[in-house]
């Protein structure tokens, strides 16, 4: 590119003495030091030389050219011009004044020039990247001013607007749950009934035909209360709601109770010493096996979803006989679990639900009514268990921790 001898090598007339080479050591290959090469190669360009260029015409490279110089600002100009946003702005500036941009480029020419022609182009260049440089400060400046008036608008804050100091809460889903179960079989003609947390041990057990002997009795799964003789249990189901319900009224009985049950069990993934249940509860003539299937049939496909096919295996419980336990088709596989089986039933299509049972006729008696005139059924279930399964719910410490951000992620309807 440069057309001018360069003046350094014009001034210099011989290699530099680097004094005599030592003699190589044993094994080790000498490296000429790169300087002393080009120290040689400016003796010899300068050999060619007739001596100092004193009145050299300066030819200059076509970046330095003043239509050239003229054209970069003006392109210059208009690109700061046409930028509406700081990022634009910001592109020009890297096109227009950075390390690659013409003008720079130009510059850099000046240093190979004569000092004679070094002046004028000099000026030429440095009054051309003024001009862009002022360009480009104002343009920022209006930009900025620009940016700043809009985020006052976008931004702007109403402080004097009230706001609401106390969070909203949530209604917990097993709360939401047991509404919507509720409001349900209301809708089907059935009453709600409800009965104490604090209840007699004899309702609780005893008139349920759980005999002072069944293993639920043990103190390892009813709180008891002091003292000991006191009677009185935390009731271990929602059951006694039966027998208060039977023992108050006349049949017909068509109830759903639902509840707080208590049992000692340590608080794990899977276990609650406080939980829920849902029961009901009919008495009427003439109510069969069909009735109870019927009824658990509704209650299935209002908490999961209409079509939820059932089953019915047989079972033992006392205040029921026949008694059954209830399962449901896996929501999740619909009873297909397929090769890979299905995390949600555990592969063999179906879910428990929890227990039912024709009204044993002991209980029907024990309350009074008349076994040969009246005939009942009932089921019970737990909604923390119905819940985790439909939701997926990883753990019970979810489910009982009262974490406002829990209960929310269930909106206002389960
Ligand atoms: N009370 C039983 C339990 O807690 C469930 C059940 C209710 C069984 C009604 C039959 C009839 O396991």
């Amino acid at each position: 590119m440069r057309q001018g001898p360069d003046a350094s090598s014009a001034r210099c007339t011989a290699p530099l003495d680097w004094g005599t080479p030592r003699p190589p050591l044993p094994g080790v290959r000498r490296v000429e030091p790169d300087v002393t090469r080009a120290a040689r190669a400016r003796a010899a360009n300068a050999e060619e030389m007739s001596g100092p260029n004193t009145n050299y015409d300066p030819v200059e490279v076509s970046a330095l050219d003043p239509e050239q110089v003229e054209t970069a600002v003006e392109e210059a100009l208009a690109a700061i011009a046409a930028a509406t946003s700081l990022d634009d702005l910001k592109a020009a500036r890297i096109e227009h004044q950075g390390e690659k941009s013409a003008l720079a480029l130009a510059n850099r020419e000046i240093g190979a020039l004569p000092p004679s022609a070094k002046a004028e182009a000099g000026k030429r260049v440095g009054q051309a990247r003024g001009r862009v440089g002022a360009a480009l400060s104002a343009r920022q400046a209006e930009l900025e001013a620009e940016r700043d008036e809009r985020i006052l608008v976008e931004e702007r804050v109403d402080v004097t607007v009230p706001v609401v100091r106390s969070p909203f809460g949530a209604r917990h889903p097993i709360e939401l749950v047991s509404q919507r179960l509720v409001d349900a079989f209301v809708g089907m003609g059935w009453e709600v009934a409800e009965g104490p947390e604090l209840e007699a041990e004899w309702l609780n057990f005893d008139a349920l035909n759980l005999g002072p002997d069944h293993p639920a009795r043990q103190m390892q799964d009813t709180f008891f209360l002091d003292p000991v003789d006191s009677g009185l249990v935390l009731r271990t189901h929602t059951s006694p709601v039966q027998i208060r319900t039977m023992l108050e009224r006349e049949p017909p009985i068509y109830i759903v109770a639902p509840g707080k049950v208590y049992r000692t069990d340590d608080l794990d993934a899977t276990h609650t010493p406080v939980f829920h249940q849902i029961e009901c509860l009919a008495v009427d003539k003439g109510l069969t096996m069909a009735h109870l299937r019927g009824a658990i049939d509704a209650f299935v496909q209002i908490m999961f979803g209409e079509g939820t096919q059932t089953r019915v295996r047989a079972s033992y419980f006392p205040f029921t006989e026949p008694s059954m336990e209830t399962d449901f088709v896996c929501f999740a596989c619909h009873g297909d679990p397929g090769p890979d089986g299905c995390r949600t039933c555990g592969g063999s299509g179906w879910i428990e639900l929890g227990g039912s049972g024709m009204v044993n006729r002991k209980v029907l008696r024990a309350c009074g009514i008349d076994p040969d005139v009246y005939s009942g059924f009932a089921f019970g279930l737990g909604i923390e268990r119905a819940l985790m399964l439909r939701h997926g719910v990883q753990g019970m410490h979810d489910m009982v921790e009262g974490d406002v951000r829990f209960s929310r992620q269930f909106g206002r309807e389960v």
